[in-house]
């Protein structure tokens, strides 16, 4: 038997047993003729005692041990002198009486600890010695305990897990597939599935009422931290149902993973909001309201005084930081540069703190009378102590987006973005479509299978871009967690929704033939969503980027340096597989 007990299992409880533990060797320190070494495996830590005066030949053979050797050694449970608070058997030592060394290790090149030495290449490089380390395991273990929560939940609910292919075909819409070159069919490629949205609805056809699976998908996008190129989805189907139903079931799913995993209690029902108030009021279709903030519009207040940048602008909105009338002209010119960087755009920011005895000073005071900006005071519902930051610009949409990063910026600066804190959020009546300037047509804003609210059915045909989805997204923090929609299920509709996307006929059965002729066969009304499940993790998690709670994730190249992919193929693969390299120069 290697082991009688776990790194993490002995407590006082166990004074005097004789054990047998197995694990890799963390830390060794010497003190006088006593070596202690903390012995590690996936439970936790036991510090183990050598005692020259007791056995000089085995604490030799200690003091020898290196970093990440793996050892076994038996002894007796002792109670600590000096007991460790930090770790859940600081109570207790090993006195070791017998040792093998069961392999011996390299050095290793960054330290195996909570906190490390090792920056994020090295560690994504040596990823499997990384995964030793306490803090990503943990990320891991809460990944698993969601997945089987996920699970239990689902199947106590009547729904079947059915796996989906993972060869597929190419679709247009959406992002940019992975493809698999087909050495049996030549000069053909499958692609790898950014979701597997068809087969799902396909499910529904043959009547699999209730559908999940916690799969994995891909996309050739570009990263962020919240963006991995394969990911996995909790991806759910139902048939019979409408948004309502979609959404109570899920929000019911979500508040158990909170109680169960975090124990949270989470509100009786999650705040709803529509994607136009979303964008009016956050400049976002995923506003984080953990805090509030919200944009208050100041044309009326501010246009028409003198002041050319807001006489001319399209868009003038304000947003009122409470307390923080206390930023320095340092930090406000910070800010002014944070949001004027080419990655927000804007132009400038103005500001306005209001003093102590309720008068308001701007920085743009020469335009405007003590009268107006308590106009503007009392728009802003501002206080004495509050500082009101306002942004303009000639294009609505794009000004609200940079008024949402000044926003998120300030929070973070005023510490309103606790990780400990959630607020979750649906965001629903989506726009069906929207226009896009790159292919010059309207896409569809979720996917081409959404369906239309049905009141808003009739302006298809008169004012497409005014149409609203039966969409929905699940917002946390800011984060947008999942996504769904209730389904066309009638092929006269899908068509019609095709048509406006600019597909012909030849093309929509081209590329979703195999849909359209399932639905010819009695498609149920049906609707569905998927929740990131590595988005959803690293929010109980409290992480910054999605990596952190992936195994074996990829950098921000895409790049996985572990395994050093992607890479070249030997020319008798690309030939077998017909496939010509011409590396383009860019
Ligand atoms: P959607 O494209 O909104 O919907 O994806 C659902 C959820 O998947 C997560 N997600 C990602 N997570 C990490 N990295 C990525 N690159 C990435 N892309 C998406 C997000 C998102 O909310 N088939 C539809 C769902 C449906 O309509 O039922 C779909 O895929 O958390």
């Amino acid at each position: 038997m290697y082991r009688t007990n776990t790194c993490g299992e002995l407590r006082i409880s166990n004074v005097g047993q004789k054990v047998t533990l197995a694990g890799w060797v963390q830390r060794i320190r010497k003190m006088g003729g006593m070596t202690f070494v903390d012995l590690r495996d996936r439970y936790g830590l036991t510090q183990l005692v050598f005692d020259e005066n007791h056995d000089a030949a085995l604490t030799e053979q200690a003091n020898k041990l290196g970093r990440e050797y793996v050892i076994q050694v038996t002894g007796t449970v002792n109670e600590r002198s000096s007991k460790n608070n930090k770790i859940e058997t600081g109570d207790i030592e090993i006195i070791v009486e017998a040792m093998t060394v069961l392999n011996a290790s390299q050095t290793p090149p960054f330290t195996i600890e909570d906190n490390t030495d090792g920056g994020d290449d090295i560690r994504m490089k040596y990823r499997y010695l990384d995964l030793r380390r306490g803090a990503v395991r943990r990320n891991l273990e809460l990944r698993h305990k969601m997945a089987f929560e996920v699970r239990r939940y689902l199947d106590e609910r009547g729904f079947l897990e059915v796996e989906t292919p993972v060869l597929i075909g190419s679709t247009p819409e959406g992002a940019r597939d992975f493809v698999v070159p087909s050495r049996m069919n030549p000069g053909q490629f499958y692609a790898l599935p950014q979701s597997p949205q068809l087969f799902k609805q396909i499910l529904m056809v043959s009547g699999f009422d209730r559908y999940f699976q916690i799969v994995k998908c891909f996309r050739d996008e570009d990263l962020r931290a919240d963006r991995q190129p394969e990911f996995t989805q909790i991806d759910c189907e139902m048939s019979f149902v409408e948004q309502e139903d979609v959404i109570s079931l899920f929000e019911d799913m979500s508040k158990h993973l909170f109680k169960s995993i975090l124990n949270i209690d989470m509100p009786e029902a999650f705040p709803r909001m529509t994607w136009h108030d979303a964008m009016k009021y956050y400049g976002s279709d995923k506003p984080d309201l953990r805090f509030d903030m919200r944009f208050v519009e100041l044309m009326d207040v501010l246009q028409g005084h003198g002041f050319s940048v807001f006489d001319s602008a399209a868009y003038i909105g304000g947003i009122c930081a409470k307390g923080a009338a206390t930023y320095t002209r340092k930090q406000l010119d910070a800010l002014t540069e944070y949001v004027k960087r080419p990655q927000i755009g804007a132009k400038g920011m103005v500001y306005a703190r209001v003093e102590a005895d309720g008068n308001v000073k701007s920085s743009v005071d020469k335009f405007y009378t003590q009268e107006i900006l308590q106009q503007m005071k009392a728009a802003m519902n501002a206080e004495p102590g509050d500082l009101i930051l306002i942004l303009s610009g000639d294009d609505v949409m794009k000004t609200r987006k940079q008024l949402c990063e000044l926003r998120l910026e300030v929070a973070e600066q005023l510490g309103l973005r606790d990780k400990n804190k959630f607020a979750c959020l649906w965001v629903v009546d989506f726009p069906m479509f929207e226009w896009s300037d790159e292919e010059q047509r309207l896409m569809a804003m979720h996917h081409p299978f959404t369906s239309p609210k049905p009141e808003d059915v009739e302006l298809l045909s008169t004012n497409p871009a005014a149409v609203r989805a039966n969409a929905y997204d699940m917002v946390i923090n800011g984060v947008e967690v999942g996504g769904g929609s209730i389904r066309i299920h009638d092929n006269e509709l899908q068509k019609k929704a095709f048509e406006i996307l600019g597909f012909s006929e030849e093309r929509a059965q081209s590329q979703f033939g195999y849909l359209l002729s399932a639905f010819k066969y009695g498609a149920p009304p049906h609707g569905g969503l998927a929740y990131g499940l590595d988005r959803f993790v690293s929010l109980f998690a409290g992480l910054d980027s999605i990596r952190d709670c992936i195994a074996f994730p990829k950098n921000n190249s895409g790049r996985d340096v572990m395994i050093d992919a992607p890479a070249p193929l030997e020319q008798a693969q690309l030939d077998e597989l017909n496939i010509l390299v011409d590396l383009k120069e860019k």
